[in-house]
């Protein structure tokens, strides 16, 4: 029999590739989405998830898993209006797990991140770094991550977060991280602004490797948090030079100030993940290869 699975966020950057291999592999997927979705094979349900009641009468009793992607997903953002990020990003997740206990769906896999953490120097961020977030939007996820715990271990759903860190790829034109802005001053003729020394270095991994990563989590019924990233980290500068090598074209910067709120550097160790079978197979020039053709194509 085909199974049910809820996709949250199934309209947006990555939500929608996980949605589309979870259809390619066999699932139908109810997308519970505040926006409509352009994949005419999701079954899309628009809700607001902080709203429990319209949420409880639009998700389906038949669900076997949830992948939790909705989210107010900018940090900066998260910094200028908390409470709306608390009710979509806490009261979101508490509401959805409380209908996946009601309706005894056996995996729920949260879209976390690294920014749980919070600043780590130097230190290699793993499932046991201490959360220390330092914005409203890693609280919230923190936060969930808990939630996440508490049901696993009261109620026995296979709960995991899945702690991303900047994941870039195709269909990121809505988005406002590093690599959409780059495409968007690039295809603009205008420079592109570096937030502070531009030595901030974080780890860039590719949307399809980390598509892979929710259904390893997923099949094998993980429960607890996974590491997930290319493990490589590069500066804001790297990224634009290796943009510059995959385009063949010069990016002009302009300097603007550095940003409260952001971790100075992020660098992952994904040795769980890996044991899991997870290998990021898109390196960062081929990828940003990729995401201008996307963009040039748009
Ligand atoms: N993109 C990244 O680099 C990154 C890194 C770490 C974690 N994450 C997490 O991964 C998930 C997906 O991120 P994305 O980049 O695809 O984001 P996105 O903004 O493209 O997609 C989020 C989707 O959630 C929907 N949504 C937002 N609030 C909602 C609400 N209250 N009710 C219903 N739907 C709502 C939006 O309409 C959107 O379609 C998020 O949970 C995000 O926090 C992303």
């Amino acid at each position: 029999m085909t199974e049910t699975l809820v996709v949250t966020g199934a309209s947006g950057f990555i939500g929608s590739k996980i949605a589309a291999r979870a259809v390619s592999t066999g699932y139908r997927v109810v997308n519970l989405d505040k926006r409509p979705s352009s994949n005419p094979d999701l079954d899309t349900r628009a809700c607001d998830i902080s709203d429990v009641d319209k949420l409880a009468d639009v998700f389906p009793a038949e669900a076997v898993a949830v992948v939790h992607m909705a989210a107010r997903t900018s940090v900066l953002e998260s910094k200028t209006d908390p409470q709306g990020v608390f009710d979509t990003n806490m009261v979101g997740t508490q509401n959805l797990l409380e209908l996946s206990r009601r309706y005894g769906v056996r995996s729920f896999v949260l879209a976390s991140t690294n920014a749980v953490v919070g600043e780590t120097k130097d230190a290699y961020i793993t499932e046991a770094s201490a959360l220390a977030p330092l914005t409203p939007y890693g609280a919230t996820k923190a936060a969930g991550e808990m939630l996440l715990s508490a049901y696993a271990g009261s109620y026995g759903i296979a709960c995991a977060s899945i702690r991303l860190t900047n994941v870039y790829g195709t269909g990121m034109q809505q988005k406002d991280s590093i690599v959409p802005r780059m495409m968007r001053a690039l295809l603009g003729g205008q420079p592109l602004e570096i937030y502070g020394d531009g030595l901030q270095w974080r780890d860039f991994v590719y949307a399809a490797d980390v598509v892979d990563a929710f259904f390893i989590a997923l099949d094998q019924g993980l429960v607890g948090p996974l590491v997930v990233g290319a493990g490589q980290s590069f500066s804001v500068r790297d990224v634009v030079s290796a943009a510059e090598r995959a385009i063949g074209r010069e990016v002009p910067v302009v300097w603007g100030p550095a940003r409260s709120g952001e971790m100075r550097g992020v660098r992952v160790d994904i040795t769980r993940a890996r044991a899991m079978g997870f290998e990021p197979r898109v390196g960062l020039v081929e990828g940003l290869g990729r995401v201008w053709d996307d963009f040039s194509r748009a």
